[in-house]
């Protein structure tokens, strides 16, 4: 291994791996190198490039706390969070389909009844949700676990919205016999990305937006089926074509119905108009063994 030119060095480093005990490692280092390698070759990366991309590195690793992991982000904006979930999680089309989990969950969020409303007081368009989870037979699937959270009006998710440390706008509800669950909160808004660090300067370098289209999340999970980690966006949303995550899907786009508060199913609830949201969630059972 010596004199290795700007060829021979690829199969040079996979070699000094043949050792390795567990195969699926050994795959999986052997393409990096061989992808790594031809990336640089492709673009004849410079020292000073090269350079730039390890200051990179380094920094988005320094933004991660204990709240905050800059490394995800990164991942979901170049789109490497919904390629692995389209790799796993190939699902036939009438199942509920993932979207990204997000940096928004809380292990901490309060268990809500049916109906209960989760919106902690805050002010907004009254949203009313009305869920169901059924199998691919459409047969209900009772005492699913379904967990719920949201941004508020502003795009503000609980632990941005200022003076406020509790929970709201997420809850962890239940199915009843039937499979329908049900909540009432606000409308969420649409809202940017963190860009305050190595990943706002990546989309503020490529001139890419921010802005996530409005949503609702939902993470579902019940004995014998697939997890489902997903969100339902509006139909009307100007941002759904321009994601910078990349997790719509046409299948997750609903109508957000709305109506004066003397009208439609909820009519005498409010006060004011209010929102509608109806959705059958379809689990796929877990493969068998
Ligand atoms: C979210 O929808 O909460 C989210 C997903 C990916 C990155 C940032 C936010
Ligand atoms: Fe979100």
């Amino acid at each position: 291994m010596r004199d290795l030119t700007s060829d021979g060095i690829t199969p040079a480093v996979i070699s000094t791996m043949r050792e390795t005990k567990d195969p699926r490692l050994a795959e999986i280092l052997g393409s990096l190198v061989r992808h790594l390698h031809d990336f640089v070759r492709d673009v004849e990366l410079t020292e000073d490039e090269w350079a730039a991309g390890v200051d990179f590195l380094t920094r988005t690793g320094h933004t991660c706390t204990p709240t905050r992991q800059e490394f995800i982000l990164l991942s979901d904006v170049l789109g490497v969070t919904m390629l692995v979930d389209a790799l796993g999680n190939r699902r036939p089309a009438k199942a509920t389909q993932n979207s990204v989990l997000g940096p928004y969950f809380r292990e901490d969020r309060p268990r809500h009844a049916d109906g209960a409303d989760i919106s902690g007081g805050l002010p907004g368009t009254p949203l009313f949700f009305e869920g169901e989870v059924v199998d691919r037979d459409g047969a209900p699937v009772p005492a699913a676990a379904v967990d719920v959270w949201h941004s508020d009006a502003d795009g503000h998710y609980d632990m941005e919205v200022s003076g406020r440390t509790g929970p709201a706008m997420r809850a962890l509800l239940r199915t009843d016999e039937s499979g329908h669950f049900g909540f009432r909160s606000i409308r969420p808004s649409s809202y940017p990305i963190p860009g305050d660090g190595p990943v706002g300067e990546l989309m503020s370098a490529t001139d890419r937006s921010l802005m996530r289209p409005a949503h609702v999340h939902l993470l579902i999970e019940a004995p014998g089926f697939q997890r489902v980690t997903t969100m339902l966006f509006p139909a009307d949303d100007p941002y759904l074509d321009t994601d910078p995550v990349f997790g719509v899907k046409e299948s997750l786009v609903e109508p957000y119905e709305t109506y004066a508060a003397d009208a439609g199913p909820c009519h005498g609830l409010t006060e004011v108009p209010y929102t509608l949201l109806r959705r059958t969630f379809v689990l796929e059972p877990l493969p068998a063994g």
